[in-house]
């Protein structure tokens, strides 16, 4: 079979690298929208005055806790739809890196919704009322106030929220570097 190589990738000529489903598209593009709300937001409520406060935390909150019930839903998704196997000629530690970074990214996608959502209740601030999830639907109060276990989850939240930006940045070099250097056209798989 014929052959190209494009900056140093050999791909057999005309072949184009297996896609992932509209499904696995769709949760993907879905999430990436709800961190882009959430993950800023989160990062600029302590400089938001007081008065003002509260619509930050509701869209934060809500946006957080959507992307935990998009991530289960991707999950239950994933088990019947596997997704493409990289492409070959992806060298294996490249494949081990970005599968590390995939599952980290899914853990902390589940994980952090739910420090997030217990800190809430620790300092006694569930989402109910002005707080409700999405602005009206009132959510469970899981537990009485308890400000010592609030301070713990609350500094393991900020943790996440930067382990998730750092896996965010190593996630979208990674498609650079396959988009840019290698030119094997892994990105088409996700648009
Ligand atoms: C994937 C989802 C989420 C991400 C990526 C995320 C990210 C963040 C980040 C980066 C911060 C700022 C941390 C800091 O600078 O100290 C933060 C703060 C916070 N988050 Fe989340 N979060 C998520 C979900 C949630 C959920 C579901 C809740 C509650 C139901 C929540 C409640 C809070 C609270 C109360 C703060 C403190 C805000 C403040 O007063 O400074 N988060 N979050």
């Amino acid at each position: 079979m014929a052959e190209v190589a494009e900056a140093g990738v050999r791909m057999p000529a005309g072949s184009a690298p297996a896609s992932y489903g509209t499904g696995a598209k769709w949760f993907h593009w879905i999430t990436v929208l709800l961190l882009a709300i959430a993950l800023p937001v989160g990062f600029v409520i302590q400089h938001i005055k007081d008065d003002h406060k509260t619509i930050f935390y509701t869209i934060h909150e809500s946006a957080g806790l959507t992307i935990l019930l998009v991530a289960l839903a991707r999950l239950a998704w994933r088990l019947r739809h596997p997704p493409p196997p990289l492409p070959p000629h992806v060298p294996r530690a490249l494949q081990r890196v970005a599968a590390a970074v995939h599952h980290s990214l899914y853990a902390l996608l589940i994980l952090q919704p739910i420090l997030g959502f217990v800190a809430t209740n620790a300092w006694g601030f569930p989402l109910r009322g002005d707080s409700a999830y999405l602005g009206f639907i009132d959510l469970p109060q899981i537990m009485e106030k308890n400000e010592g276990l609030a301070g713990v989850l609350q500094t393991l939240h900020t943790i996440g929220g930067w382990a998730i930006l750092v896996l965010l940045v190593l996630h979208v070099c990674g498609v650079v570097f396959h988009q840019a250097i290698r030119r094997d056209g892994t990105l088409l798989r996700m648009v």
